[in-house]
Parts: C-alpha cells; structure tokens; sequence
C-alpha cells in the first residue's frame, strides 16, 4: 500500500500549485523549455506519452537535474518502465491502468491515475492513492464536480486537468481539495518556438505571479 500523499514531491506540487504538461516534438526545445521553468521557480515538467520522442526528452530533462521530471498519458506498463528507466520522478495517467499503478507502487514512484467518477475514485484509494488527476476536469463537472466527490472522499486531493487555462486556475487551486492545476495551458513547445520563448516565459511569469498575489 503506497500512502501517497508522503511523498516529498506532493508537498511540492502543492507548493507550486502548477504541473505543466508537455509534448516534445522536437528536442531542440528542451533547453529553453527548462531555462524559462527555472527562472520562474516551477520545478516541474510532465512529458506526455504523446509523441514519440517522450522517453528522450525524459531522459535528456532528468539528466539536466535541474527539474522534476514525470511522464504523462502512461497508459502501458511498458511506457511507465521506459519514463521511470529513463529518469520520470512520477507518472500521470488518463484513467486508471492497474498494471502502471501496481508498477509504480512497487517502484516506490508517486502516480497520479486519472479519474472522473466515484468508481474511478473507488479504485484509486483500494491502491491506498489519495491524490487523483480529475480528467477532463472541464468536462466532468469542474469545480462542482469536485467539491462534490469531496464529500464522500473527503481524504482525497485532486489534480484537475483538461479544460484549465489563464482565465480559471485561480478558481481552482484556489479549492482546497485541489493540490493543484495541470495542462498546456502553462507552457507548450507551439508557444516556446513562436519566439525562443519569450512569449512563453511572460505568460508564465503571469500566472506564477498572480499564485503568488
Ligand atoms: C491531460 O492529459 O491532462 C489533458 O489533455 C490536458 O489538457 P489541456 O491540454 O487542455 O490542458
């Protein structure tokens, strides 16, 4: 039974209150993508499963030290192995995966499953989890839903993604059943390539500072 909330890293999660989700389709990236997270003190990337560069870019970050790295959309054992192999301090998956959980939980390595229902919430805490990605939050109710499913599971925090943005993540981190916010909303390489990363570092900058108001 892996009492997850233990973890160091949920402490810092929570401090930080954003977990930026990203997708490498190019390497050449990964350099400024780091540079910028740094300068505005959020220590965090999740790399997505989603392109078939994720386990370098896991690497090549994890390697840099100078982030925590995790792996996202993990949704085979065989892609939970690669991300923790190559260096991923926690993974995130769309649904539950009781083979990445199970994997995780014997790896000592904090997963974050994906959930939407009571039933996903169920089976999440039988694995003794008690933070849970909500997805997608902004179709599963939101902010409602939430304080909702709080009630019954009053001993879990929730990560919501899926539908965040400039406009409502104060709202949510601002719940106390929520450790924090997640999606590319925060930092994306479509943004970063627009201009080596200058538009990408301002929004940041703004959303960290209004976390920090
Ligand atoms: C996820 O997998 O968490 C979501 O796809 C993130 O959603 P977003 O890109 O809309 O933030």
């Amino acid at each position: 039974m892996l009492a997850n909330m233990e973890h160091e890293i949920y402490r810092q999660i929570e401090e930080t209150k954003l977990l930026p989700l990203y997708t490498a389709t190019d390497l050449a990236y990964l350099d400024r993508l780091e540079e910028i997270l740094v300068r505005n003190e959020v220590r965090f990337i999740e790399v997505t499963f989603r392109s078939s560069l994720a386990t370098d870019a896991i690497k090549k970050l994890a390697q840099s030290g100078e982030l925590v790295v995790g792996a996202g959309t993990v949704r085979t054992l065989k892609e939970a192995k690669s991300a923790i192999t190559n260096g991923a301090k926690f993974i995130v998956s769309p649904a539950i995966v009781p083979e990445v959980i199970e994997y995780c939980i014997e790896q000592n390595v904090p997963v974050f499953p994906g959930t939407a229902t009571p039933r996903d919430i169920q089976l999440a805490t039988e694995y003794g989890i008690k933070v849970v990605k909500f997805f997608p939050a902004d179709i599963y109710g939101g902010l409602k839903a939430i304080n909702a499913l709080s009630g019954p599971f009053y001993d879990v925090k929730f990560l919501p993604t899926g539908g965040i943005n400039p406009e409502n993540f104060m709202e949510y981190i601002q719940n106390e059943h929520i450790i924090a916010v997640g999606g590319s909303f925060i930092i994306s390489e479509a943004i970063i390539k627009k201009d080596n990363g200058n538009t990408a570092d301002k929004i940041l900058k703004t959303l960290v500072d209004k976390i920090r108001s």
